[in-house]
């Protein structure tokens, strides 16, 4: 393990194969279809990708105010001009956040097992909590991309803390969209951070140098790996325009010895907090 960390800290990302058995994912995904199938679309049509766009439905309260709940948001490929959708709701949604691993019990008890506790403190958590969890889809054709990103412009911790636990829950090649990173870019320090202001959601640009394209590399991982993510680690997926989809789980940690802004815009009512393991 103490290979993982140097490896973790030497590149920004590290990978640990068979971390998650097969049983764990059959059950993480029939529990998802259950809570799809509960899913009624015509309650919101909040599109995912809007929330990188700035002036684009940025303050989209169906987001803003998804920090403590199951909330499923929609591809914008699956909506027509009406905003209805154009496919089953089983292939229209991009992915469900951001409070699985608290409110549902499957989930809650996945994400809180002792190997993911541990694989926290081997990699340097004090007090680690989990500030958020997704779950992707990446369904065939529909799927857009996710954005070049680092995720601590999103979950920004003084001094930095968050790190990324992305759990392929099916094999994820170039061709159905893996993750793309550029290795040791979390050494670039943070680009910008998207904030709550009393003008909308914005974000403050830190840096505008851009990254080299040709250096970032695909993770092709097989179902059962678990990608270690440093906040500061430049990333993106591309739209999947393969036949096979590429269901992902992630959860966001933190160290609770850390400041977390009032300003970030994932926050928690005050009766419920972010919890630890
Ligand atoms: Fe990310």
């Amino acid at each position: 393990m103490q290979m993982i960390k140097e490896q973790f800290e030497e590149n920004g990302y590290a990978i640990i194969e068979n971390f998650v058995s097969d049983d764990e994912i059959a059950t993480l995904m029939g529990r998802t279809s259950f809570l799809v199938e509960q899913f009624d679309p015509s309650e919101v049509k909040s599109v995912f990708h809007s929330f990188f766009e700035e002036g684009k439905k940025a303050s989209d309260q169906y987001i803003l105010t998804s920090g403590d709940k199951i909330r499923f948001f929609l591809e914008a490929k699956a909506l027509d001009e009406n905003g209805d959708l154009k496919f089953s709701k089983h292939k229209s949604i991009c992915k469900i956040g951001h409070a699985l691993h608290d409110l549902d019990p499957v989930f809650s008890k996945f994400s809180r097992s002792s190997k993911f506790k541990d694989l926290a403190h081997e990699i340097g958590f004090e007090s680690p909590l989990i500030a958020q969890s997704m779950y992707f889809f990446k369904h065939p054709k529909v799927s857009g991309e996710i954005q070049l990103h680092q995720d601590a412009s999103f979950i920004y911790t003084e001094p930095s803390t968050v790190v990324g636990f992305w759990v392929a829950l099916e094999d994820a090649y170039t061709e159905n969209s893996c993750l793309w990173v550029l290795p040791k870019g979390h050494k670039l320090g943070l680009k910008s951070r998207f904030v709550r202001s009393d003008e909308g959601e914005k974000f403050e640009v830190f840096d505008t140098d851009e990254y080299p394209q040709e250096d970032f590399v695909p993770l092709e991982v097989k179902k059962g790996s678990l990608v270690l993510l440093h906040g500061h680690l430049p990333h993106y997926s591309s739209a999947n325009l393969s036949e096979k989809s590429r269901h992902a789980y992630t959860l966001h940690l933190i160290d609770g010895n850390a400041h977390y802004p009032a300003n970030n815009w994932l926050q928690r009512s005050e009766n419920f907090p972010f919890q630890g393991f």
